[in-house]
């Protein structure tokens, strides 16, 4: 196989500190072979005049090429019609959902000033790999400019069901783009079902077959399938076992606990990880359970996200009033029963934070997986794990089937299985554990990025 070219809207240059989300794990565990491998994406940086080549930076065989976004796009492109439109829509959050026809025009005027600065590197024989939302019709624009190469896409979000999906009035556009990929990747298999139902609406019958890993279109095969992906559990298990070692700051929390048990999350300031729904739970918790006040802290860590898009300001102004409404409630003078950061931490501080934590609590309303549940599982201590509070609406509870399932919106259920997994016995959470660290063992990074790029190329 050629060079593989991974392009995704954000890229973790070394260097940078770490980008949030799962994207980021998974793409570097891609391109970490033995012929090496670009990341080409977005710098960050945003300029009228965009430079016309990339930057490059090489580290560990990785070359990462990084361009700058024009200015007069930037805007509709990221918090418009990517943030504003396509991940309200993903997360089936129609209240935040809005369309503007000149940010979805900025969306695929980035696409093109992406397409062309990648065509002046990709070369024959390359393989090319396109993430996530940000960039759908990228691949059908290297088409138009002929490149002959193998080009794939994974999803890393939800991919909804037509119902919603209709609300977009660009929806038909956007799923022929998808078809002009070789192959087109999804976390679950109900992300897979979303789009075979746009496909269905789009193609009038007659004109599509399919089955559960291909659809022929118009005499044209594109592969699709179901590609979890999944976290390198024996070095997040090495980072959690140093970090409490070594680490200050793990060292620091956990002093501060003075032996109170620890509920975690850990989560980027997003409406779609239902933190507003988790901390009524919490509260609710508190109220029903007086024994447990003083006895337990819940600490909320939440870097903010995408801080100039009016949804994300208005879940901001929420939290803080709920945090302030259990701490005032509850809170004595020698305890603080949340405590809310909105503040990042390097991901081995994390691993550690998870590791000492009692309960995880990974609540999401929506998510397309979530791999701070599967880092969870991975940073636990087996001979004393910790229990694991898992929304059902996340992809990630398709594998994790050893974690307490529930549903976020449901307050009284979510304080239950709080309840229940702080007085989980040992047993029981050494059962579990075992339960979901063999899904993460069967559905391991290695296996996400290798069986897709062996589909992609085969
Ligand atoms: O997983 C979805 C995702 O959009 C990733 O593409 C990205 O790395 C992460 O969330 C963070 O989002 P943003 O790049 O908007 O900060």
């Amino acid at each position: 196989m050629g060079r593989l070219i991974v392009v995704s809207n954000r890229v973790s240059v070394p260097g940078n500190g770490a980008p949030p989300g799962g994207l980021a794990v998974g793409v570097l565990a891609a391109l970490r072979r033995p012929e090496g491998g670009i990341w080409f994406g977005w710098s960050g940086n945003v300029s009228d005049t965009p430079a016309p080549d990339p930057e490059v930076r090489e580290k560990d065989g990785i070359r990462f090429m990084t361009i700058d976004l024009p200015s007069v796009h930037f805007n509709g492109y990221y918090n418009g019609f990517c943030n504003s439109t396509l991940w309200p829509l993903h997360h089936y959050f129609p209240g935040a959902f809005r369309y503007d026809e000149s940010e979805f025009e900025a969306y695929v005027a980035i696409n093109r000033h992406f397409a062309e600065a990648l065509l002046k590197i990709i070369q024959e024989g390359d393989v090319i790999w396109i993430h996530d939302y940000h960039l759908i019709p990228l691949g059908g624009l290297l088409r138009q400019a002929k490149v002959s190469s193998p080009i794939g896409f994974f999803l890393h979000i939800p991919y909804p069901n037509i119902a919603v999906l209709r609300l977009l009035p660009t929806y038909a556009e956007l799923v022929r783009d998808l078809c002009q990929y070789d192959l087109v990747g999804f976390q679950t298999a109900e992300d897979l079902d979303g789009f075979y139902s746009a496909l269905e609406a789009v193609f009038p019958e007659g004109k599509m077959r399919k089955d559960q890993e291909h659809v022929e279109l118009n005499g044209r095969t594109i592969k699709v399938g179901v590609y979890p992906i999944g976290v390198d559990v024996d070095v997040i298990a090495r980072q959690a076992e140093q970090a409490i070692r070594d680490d200050e700051q793990v060292k620091r929390l956990r002093q501060g606990l003075l032996e109170r048990k620890l509920l975690l999350g850990v989560d980027r300031l997003d409406y779609s990880k239902g933190l507003v729904e988790r901390f009524s739970s919490y509260r609710a918790l508190l109220e029903t359970n007086p024994e447990l006040q003083g006895k337990i802290t819940f600490i909320q860590i939440a870097p903010l996200s995408r801080t100039n898009v009016a949804a994300y300001v208005e879940i901001r102004d929420a939290l803080e009033r709920a945090a302030g409404h259990t701490n005032g409630q509850f809170s004595d003078t020698d305890w603080t029963p949340v405590r809310y950061l909105n503040k990042d931490f390097s991901h081995q501080t994390l691993s550690g934070f998870l590791r000492i934590a009692n309960v995880g609590v990974v609540t999401p309303v929506r998510d397309g997986m979530n791999l701070v549940a599967k880092e969870f599982v991975a940073a636990q201590d087996p001979e004393d794990p910790g229990a694991l509070v898992l929304s059902k609406l996340a992809g990630a509870a398709y594998e994790l089937t050893g974690a307490l399932l529930i549903n976020p919106y449901d307050k009284n259920a979510v304080a239950r299985a709080l309840k229940q997994a702080l007085a989980m016995p040992l047993a029981e959470r050494r059962e579990r554990h075992e339960t979901n660290l063999k899904a993460l063992r069967a559905n391991s990074i290695a296996r996400w990025h290798e069986s897709f790029v062996a589909r992609l190329v085969a």
